[in-house]
């Protein structure tokens, strides 16, 4: 009998370890949730300094300040003030009004950003429905993939064969544009590119290097995604109050950092985010603070790996990132599969942030502490969520809740 239930263990460890995917670097990661060290959230509703917050008021002047500020400067990094002034300037490249037969019009645009220690240029792609009255909704992606570059229409037409395929057709149909900023044109992701990118615009003479406090990749994308959302509100195709940032994995993370941040995107959607994204740092399960610093040293700023193993210390945890969004609607995506983003930290990030919802008289949050079965997505809730079956990419169906979510809450009609 012993010997038939070892077996039996042994092959459903097995069996997990496959499923999840495992990878060389997570021999020392934890993935049981029975392991899961015991953890105190920091309280959303009180102040550093130990005031309690109980009216809107309180939230959008105090509260919420203090909580990005420490995001800013512990977690993301700050964007410093520039040594002289970054003027952000918008071409229209191309314009393509027979994109995809005709169905839409496909705009290349350069932003250019420059100041007196050079210049830059960032590249969006902009594809607007040529049937929808104007002016209409829009999703910008956070995107992995160069928009200038040949693989990318390809990409564009391939839902989920690709890690990030677009079902762009859909998205046309039901009167979306969708707006792309590719993140490698701002900042490039390893040590050596990273020296290159949008930081040293910033510089005053003699630094090189961002301080302590400052901006690393993650909040280095949202800023050019701020700078897209500026191009987008000078555009007569859309309407600028109904504009969705969403992005996956790495991009996931910067979504959400983009719009806690910045007020005018109207919804927010996060795509197994994972550590540093929904994820609770204090959960440490799949991906840890460790972890990310050691691999990608400059995502985040560097008084993040102050806190590695010293996550209680925090004075911040990630349903706080999700709060700074409240009242506008969130959405997070796990699935089963990608435990490395910790899908049971994810939805509790999303559970925990509904205080603050509620604070703002939103009551549409979480109910259930309980994560949602696979695939019984929550749509008609500010604070929307759904687990899928399999691993680490976006695919149809995933594609179709994120619409769905926003159809509910950004049409005009049901808003
Ligand atoms: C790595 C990293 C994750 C990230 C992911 C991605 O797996 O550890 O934090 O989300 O890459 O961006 O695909």
């Amino acid at each position: 009998m012993r010997i038939r239930s070892a077996t039996l263990s042994l092959l459903a460890l097995c069996f997990s370890a496959e499923a999840r995917e495992a990878k060389e670097y997570d021999s020392d990661v934890n993935y049981d949730d029975a392991k899961t060290p015991h953890y105190d959230l920091p309280p959303l509703l009180v102040t550093s300094d130990g005031r309690q917050i109980t009216t809107a008021d309180q939230w959008h002047h105090i509260r919420r300040p203090e909580i990005l500020s420490l995001f800013s400067n512990l977690i993301y990094g700050r964007v410093p003030k520039p040594s002289s002034p970054v003027t952000v300037e918008f071409e229209v490249a191309r314009s393509d009004p027979e994109f995809m037969n005709s169905t839409a019009t496909r705009k290349d645009i350069k932003i250019h950003l420059s100041n007196k220690n050079g210049r830059m240029a960032m590249h969006v792609v902009l594809f607007v429905p040529n049937k929808a009255s104007k002016p209409v909704p829009c999703f910008l992606k956070h995107s992995f993939q160069n928009t200038t570059s040949d693989d990318f229409r390809e990409a564009l037409l391939r839902p989920g064969k690709l890690k990030n395929g677009w079902p762009l057709g859909k998205f046309i149909e039901q009167g979306y544009a969708l707006c792309a900023v590719y993140h490698e044109d701002l900042v490039g992701h390893n040590e050596v590119n990273f020296r290159n990118g949008i930081h040293k615009l910033f510089y005053p003479k003699g630094q090189s290097f961002p301080k302590a406090h400052e901006w690393g990749v993650i909040s280095a994308c949202a800023w050019g995604a701020m700078r897209a959302m500026d191009y987008l509100e000078a555009d007569q195709d859309i309407d600028h109050t109904r504009v969705a940032v969403m992005g996956h994995s790495k991009m996931g993370k910067t979504a959400l950092w983009t719009a806690a941040q910045d007020t005018r995107f109207a919804l927010a959607i996060s795509a197994q985010s994972g550590c540093a994204g929904a994820a609770l740092w204090r959960r440490k399960s799949g991906e840890t603070l460790k972890k990310m610093v050691t691999r990608f040293p400059y995502w985040l700023c560097r008084n993040a790996w102050k806190f590695v193993e010293q996550e209680d210390d925090l004075p911040v945890d990630q349903h706080m990132l999700l709060a700074c969004i409240a009242p506008r609607p969130v959405y997070v995506h796990s699935s089963t599969n990608d435990t490395w983003a910790d899908p049971r930290g994810e939805y509790l990030s999303a559970y925990h942030a509904g205080e603050a919802y509620r604070l703002l008289g939103v009551n549409s949050s979480l109910s259930s502490r309980k994560s949602p079965a696979i695939g019984q997505a929550i749509i008609e809730s500010h604070i929307g969520y759904h687990l899928r079956e399999g691993g680490h990419s976006i695919e149809a169906y995933d594609w179709d809740r994120f619409l769905e979510f926003a159809n509910f809450h950004l049409q005009p009609a049901t808003r």
